[in-house]
């Protein structure tokens, strides 16, 4: 185990501090041929954004906000465009990698989150076809500022991965998705209206403390780096600074949403915007109900100092409130374990009139949701299937009664027929349990590994 320094130019700089990107296409591929792969690798390692090159483009974006702000530099997009790869665990096998230590990555997204007996509720049948039939090896992920510099970037590296001749190609694309932030003025917020991007953990030797005393904790980096102190398991060395990757295509039914949050609000001494925050633990602002609990304070919107502190109570933020279940702070004495980076993007276009109108979802949307870390089993996996889908977590009676805290509103997933419940405190001061529908529909996915870039070098010399 090394100290606390990675190695900005052997970690793949999605991973930490992620890509700059307004737009982001994801290509699932396949691989034709293992050794012109290889071969072809060695022209396609220059073109990905490690770490280094990541922070350097952030860097770049920042300072033009504050010139910007000073009044020095007139708003303009930067031109920035970031590639990264990675792989399924069919894709290392045929790479000659079989050694990685992890059920969740061996049987593969599709197998893990519908295995009902641990707590998978994904329907095989919501799948995309491409997700549940074809074989995918890895993932070529390009986000950048713009949809053109993003799909000129793809050319260009299809270029690479064809060779001389079209016979020489070495991958085949299995399914492509395009990912976009929202329209101003909503590019900060996902489908549903909240304001995202807040939360992150900070991570020790990387990262500066948040700033409050109630922030959370820096954490290990081995939480996210392979081979770094504080990684959970053992894995071989040629993973050395790798991290794992879970993708899922979420689509997101807002219309239905938002009716749901119009007719029930009342009936529980709410106004729309109460539930709606006791449902995310925090306002569309971004301000935590822990610190507002009782209304907006938009100067708030960034805040990440609460901590849910007394733990034996839901009176401010419900236990089963999506920041809460998803990231239990104080609730849970490992602070930790379970942390993921999350790089996700919105897709599809903004609501419609008629959607509107009819209340009813037609137009796919959603989020491409990513989790990075160190250890998918007892990361995302564990939180999804474990934390997430678990109505008794946390298990916190008396104050819940004994059909516990319920589920997070957005992404938990009930066992069938349902409906799923949520427990929170409501506008009388009341412990209730509302019945939920299913606002969130996981339609396909995979679990992949980003290697370090010093593994790719040494594969595309072995040839
Ligand atoms: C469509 C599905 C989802 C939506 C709309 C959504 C939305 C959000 C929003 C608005 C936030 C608060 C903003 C922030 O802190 O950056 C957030 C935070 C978070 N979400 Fe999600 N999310 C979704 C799926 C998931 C899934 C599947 C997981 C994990 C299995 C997850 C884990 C988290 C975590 C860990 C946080 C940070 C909590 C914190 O640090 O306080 N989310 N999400």
């Amino acid at each position: 185990m090394s100290g606390d320094c990675i190695d900005k130019h052997n970690v793949q700089g999605d991973i930490w501090p992620g890509l700059s990107k307004k737009y982001e296409d994801f290509h699932f591929f396949r691989i034709l041929n293992v050794e012109r792969f290889k071969s072809h690798l060695s022209s396609f390692i220059p073109h990905i954004t490690d770490c280094e090159k990541a922070m350097q483009d952030k860097g770049l974006i920042r300072q033009h906000k504050i010139a910007v702000a000073q009044g020095t530099e007139s708003p303009k997009l930067l031109d920035v465009v970031g590639v990264n790869i990675s792989f399924t665990s069919k894709g290392l096998a045929l790479l000659g990698k079989r050694d990685i230590q992890s059920k969740a990555f061996e049987i593969g997204q599709l197998a893990d989150m519908t295995d009902t007996a641990n707590g998978g509720r994904d329907k095989a049948t919501d799948w995309m076809d491409e997700f549940k039939n074809k074989e995918i090896h890895g993932l070529i992920n390009i986000g950048g500022s713009s949809k053109d510099i993003v799909e000129k970037k793809w050319k260009d590296i299809q270029a690479l991965f064809v060779g001389r001749f079209k016979f020489t190609t070495s991958i085949e694309e299995v399914v492509a998705l395009s990912g976009k932030d929202r329209d101003a003025p909503n590019g900060s917020k996902e489908h549903f209206g909240y304001e995202d991007g807040i939360s992150q953990p900070k991570i020790q030797g990387l990262d500066r403390p948040e700033e409050g005393e109630k922030a959370p904790p820096l954490i290990p980096p081995g939480i996210f780096f392979l081979g770094h102190r504080g990684q959970p398991i053992c894995q071989p060395d040629w993973a050395h600074e790798g991290s794992f990757l879970a993708i899922r295509k979420l689509q997101c039914m807002v219309p239905e949403f938002d009716k749901y949050l119009e007719d029930e609000a009342s009936k529980h001494n709410l106004t729309s915007e109460q539930l709606a925050a006791r449902f995310m633990g925090r306002w569309r602002s971004g301000a935590p109900i822990d610190m507002a609990p009782d209304q907006d304070n938009p100067a708030l919107a960034h805040s990440n100092n609460f901590d849910f502190d007394p733990a034996d109570t839901q009176s401010r933020c419900p236990f089963a409130a999506h920041i809460r279940k998803s990231r239990p702070r104080a609730d849970i004495e490992d602070r930790f374990t379970r942390s993921i980076f999350r790089r996700g993007i919105t897709y599809g276009p903004d609501v419609t009139e008629q959607e509107k109108k009819d209340h009813k979802t037609t137009v796919d949307r959603g989020i491409f949701f990513m989790a990075y870390s160190s250890d998918i089993d007892n990361g995302f996996s564990f939180m999804q299937k474990k934390m997430i889908n678990n109505s008794q977590w946390p298990e916190r009676e008396p104050a819940t009664g004994p059909e516990g805290a319920g589920l997070d509103p957005f992404c938990g997933q009930a066992v069938p027929p349902g409906p799923p419940k949520f427990c929170m405190v409501d506008g009388d001061k009341k412990t209730v349990h509302v019945s939920l529908d299913n606002w969130v529909v996981a339609r396909g996915g995979e679990y992949l590994f980003v290697p370090p870039i010093k593994f790719l070098k040494t594969l595309s010399k072995s040839t």
